[in-house]
């Protein structure tokens, strides 16, 4: 997979993609990042990207010009790719919220373009014209797309195959089940009095994948009961969620 992320600010992404599973991925040439200034696409004395607003208001606007050329650069460097496959995806707290469907659904392709937003917004003709897909990380304002693309990144990535050591951890985890992980517990048996619950010392693998399945229900009824609409749960498992909803 290769990802090209526009910003203003591409040294922002130096540590994120510079440790843990980023690097191991991109050192293994499983990920490949493309970082563009989009400053670099200007033409003036100044390195200009951004103006007033139309019509007046509060803050200044990306321009669009050089959200264009940078894209269209890319565009060009193409080889074989038909331009109009390759996603075109703006982050900004107006697009569909980002969540696990949406990182396995990029995560299929094989190139995407980033584009990180700054400023007050970015003008519409770039949405219009440009973008082909706009994703929100959450219902709040950052400083700009820059935070959004690093978890956007990091999401899919540890999703392409051979970049997380086990396949099978990736599978268990929250929200890759439609419910929230069960609790885990590594040595020592016993931490400053507590202990580790019984069934998982007891080598009884039938037992253990039934505790931790009733567990992630349990713990997703508690805490995020929203979830359980789209999970898929057997007829036992259901009667579970209305016994634990009476109690
Ligand atoms: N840019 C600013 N805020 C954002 C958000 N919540 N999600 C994605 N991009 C953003």
């Amino acid at each position: 997979m290769h990802i090209d992320i526009l910003t203003l600010f591409p040294e922002m992404f130096d540590s994120p993609f510079s440790v843990s599973i980023l690097k191991r991925a991109i050192d293994r040439k499983l990920v490949s990042i493309g970082l563009h200034n989009i400053r670099d696409h200007t033409h003036d004395k100044h390195h200009v990207v951004d103006d007033y607003p139309y019509g007046g208001g509060a803050g200044m606007m990306l321009k669009p010009g050089p959200i264009f050329e940078a894209v269209e650069s890319i565009r060009a460097g193409l080889d074989g790719q038909e331009p109009s496959q390759l996603p075109v995806i703006l982050l900004t707290p107006q697009g569909r919220c980002f969540c696990q469907e949406i990182t396995h659904e990029l995560s299929k392709y094989s190139h995407l373009i980033l584009i990180c937003g700054r400023y007050e917004g970015i003008d519409e003709r770039v949405r219009q014209h440009l973008v082909t897909d706009e994703i929100s990380i959450g219902d709040y304002v950052l400083g700009g797309g820059e935070l959004a693309a690093m978890v956007v990144v990091d999401a899919m990535v540890r999703l392409l195959p051979g970049v997380l050591g086990s396949e099978v951890s990736a599978v268990d985890e929250s929200h890759a089940t439609g419910l929230l992980e069960y609790p885990q517990y590594t040595r020592p048996e016993v931490y400053r009095g507590w202990s580790v619950p019984q069934v998982l010392l007891s080598g009884d693998h039938a037992q253990i994948a039934k505790w931790r399945r009733e567990q992630a229900i349990q713990r997703t009824v508690e805490r995020r009961p929203e979830l359980l609409d789209k999970a898929s749960l057997c007829l036992e498992e259901r009667q579970l969620v209305n016994k634990l909803n009476k109690s």
